[in-house]
């Protein structure tokens, strides 16, 4: 194991490449509860792309999207849609870190930059990950700005002064990627060998899978717990497994979903449903299961299974999870927010059900 020389701290953001920020931005701050803080574009004398940045708890997302025909990411919207480009990480040194990985075998999309103005100075690296994602190494210890160079800061009672429901997401629990199948061992490799993660639980596809899905999935953490990157690939089911619609539609390997931390799901779970954020919803009947499979918990049982919160325990405690429908037209990305009870775990018994939950869904669209 190699963590000592990249010392990864945490998710610095999510970048999201999208149609239309503007609207997207919108959409975060009115069903997630997101506030917008800064802004860069053609007021910032930025040429090429507009970005808005929103933060929720210690959650930073970037939504940018390409000013002309000339970005130079501008087919990422035909092949993917909307969707995560980055995963950027904290890091002590960019250029140790950026360069460690390329010599261990990382691709190198932008070198070791050091962006300077009047707030300090950003430092900030990329290199590849699965898919068009990317990882960018980043270091603000010396910036005091809004974000990063490039951005102004938005006063977040200016943007869209709205009558959402606060929603008290924490944090980032976790972000799972797609890969195609037979890849997952090369990029739980990736991250162990390049990126000195080291690698959680594993199940095969006997715990999580039914009539039509089944997959495999492995999760490497950085960052001591900070960072958490479960990994799924599609195993043989009788017919299309979810991730083979992901991968399907996305045009590759992708972001499947952020589990964003909450330390009251119930009452995060209502503003969110009050703010017309949409859940996947769970068969009546696993709820009469559920006593017997995670016994005694503090929460209201009627109250979890009017809302469609599932619950799952381990050794350690219990946790408690909910999945968003896809937050865009394709089937891609989509959220999940999570309360842990001292369960690390990432909901194995829940796959099953949530499983017949999705593919129900994927029924209504034709694509089973
Ligand atoms: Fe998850």
């Amino acid at each position: 194991m190699g963590t000592s020389d990249i010392p990864l701290r945490k998710i610095d953001h999510v970048r999201f490449f999208v149609g239309n920020a503007r609207q997207s931005a919108f959409f975060y701050r009115n069903a997630f509860g997101f506030d917008v803080v800064a802004y860069a574009g053609l007021e910032t004398k930025v040429r090429h792309e507009a970005a808005y940045v929103l933060k929720q708890g210690g959650i930073t997302f970037v939504l940018v999207s390409p000013l002309h025909p000339q970005h130079p990411d501008v087919q990422r919207l035909v092949l993917h849609g909307d969707g995560v480009s980055d995963i950027a990480l904290q890091v002590d040194d960019v250029r140790t870190a950026y360069n460690l990985a390329v010599e261990r075998g990382a691709v190198g999309v932008v070198g070791p930059t050091r962006l300077e103005d009047e707030h300090g100075v950003y430092e900030s690296a990329t290199i590849r990950a699965y898919g068009d994602t990317t990882h960018t190494f980043v270091n603000r210890d010396h910036y005091k700005g809004a974000f990063a160079p490039g951005f102004k800061e938005i006063d977040p009672a200016r943007y869209s002064p709205g009558t959402y429901h606060p929603t008290g997401l924490l944090g980032i629990d976790h972000i799972v990627g797609n890969v195609e199948e037979g890849k997952m061992d090369e990029w739980v490799g990736f991250y162990r060998k390049v990126l000195g993660f080291e690698q959680l639980v594993s199940f095969d596809d006997k715990d999580i899978s039914t009539e039509y899905s089944a997959l495999m999935s492995k999760v490497v953490q950085s960052g001591r717990g900070r960072i958490k990157f479960p990994i799924n690939e599609p195993a043989k089911g009788l017919r299309r497994s979810q991730i083979e619609e992901y991968i399907d539609f996305y045009g590759g390997a992708g972001v499947q979903h952020i589990a964003l931390a909450t330390n009251d799901i119930v009452s995060t779970v209502k503003a969110l449903r009050a703010n017309d954020v949409s859940f996947l919803r769970v068969p009546a009947t696993y709820y009469e299961l559920l006593p017997s499979r995670v016994g005694k918990i503090d929460e209201d049982l009627d109250e979890l299974a009017e809302l469609g919160i599932l619950v799952d325990r381990d050794d350690e405690g219990y946790m408690l999870q909910i999945f968003t429908k896809p937050v865009q037209d394709r089937p891609t990305l989509f959220f999940e927010v999570i309360e842990r009870q001292g369960s690390k775990s990432f909901g194995k018994g829940n796959f099953k059900a949530l499983f017949e939950a999705i593919e129900r869904e994927q029924e209504s669209r034709g694509t089973l």
